[in-house]
């Protein structure tokens, strides 16, 4: 029950409180999703975690250059799945953030939440061996829902972020005085790790799901 609790309560936080998250609670996470399956028992996962001031450069270069109108290096969704992103953005943007339709300069207001991590404490870079493949991809996931459903339990919320990731080249500049992100690997997404601030309204929309039957085929 306590499993399905987790699964139940982890959504996507969109904006924390600038209080830091323990140590000791960060590792004791990371210690439970290195327990995750992964092909050949590889383990493919490696990460980033950035706090202090690494994290405060990070944040402050992502938004200059989300500002300065660079495009983030995200390939777009296929025409088929695009509904489901227009849907989600309502949500998030119109609901959420209270963004009127057509309010240009707001929405651009809410999408550089994504580059300030939304504002919280720790930011994880997720990345991988480029020389790895789809089933290596599939291990890291698994190892990231894991970390985050063990967030969850301490009662530390997240938000995985595709958006951080389109800028690598930004991201080991803006580190480089701290850590050397080695060339072969991807950062494949970024995750904003903090306790929400339950007090904004963003917090509180939960995205819907598909049943299902639409995802699922039963072959008997
Ligand atoms: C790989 C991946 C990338 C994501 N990228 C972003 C992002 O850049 N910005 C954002 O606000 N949410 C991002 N999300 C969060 C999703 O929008 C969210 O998981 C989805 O809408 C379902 O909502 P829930 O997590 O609250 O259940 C991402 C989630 C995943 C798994």
């Amino acid at each position: 029950m306590a499993l399905d609790k987790a699964i139940l309560d982890r959504h996507a936080s969109r904006w924390f409180t600038p209080t830091p998250v323990p140590a000791v609670a960060l590792r004791e996470a990371l210690a439970l999703a290195s327990h995750a399956p992964s092909n050949s028992n590889i383990q493919p996962w490696r990460l980033f975690v950035v706090t202090g001031s690494a994290l405060d450069r990070l944040k402050d270069e992502l938004v200059t250059a989300s500002s300065a109108g660079v495009a983030p290096a995200i390939p777009p969704l296929p025409p088929a799945f695009q509904h489901f992103r227009s849907e989600l953005g309502q949500q998030v943007y119109g609901e959420g953030w209270g963004v009127a339709r057509g309010d240009a300069e707001g929405r651009r207001a809410a999408v550089l939440r994504n580059f300030e991590f939304f504002g919280a404490p720790v930011g994880v870079l997720a990345c991988i061996d480029r020389s790895l493949t789809k089933a290596d991809v599939v291990s890291l996931g698994m190892y990231l829902q894991t970390f985050l459903l063990a967030l969850t339990e301490r009662g530390i919320g997240s938000c995985v972020e595709v958006s951080v990731a389109g800028y690598p080249e930004v991201i080991s500049r803006s580190l480089e005085p701290w850590v050397h992100i080695p060339a072969e690997l991807e950062i494949v997404a970024g995750i904003a790790v903090g306790y929400e601030d339950k007090s904004l309204h963003i917090n509180h929309i939960r995205a819907g799901r598909v049943s299902i039957e639409d995802t699922v085929t039963f072959v008997q």
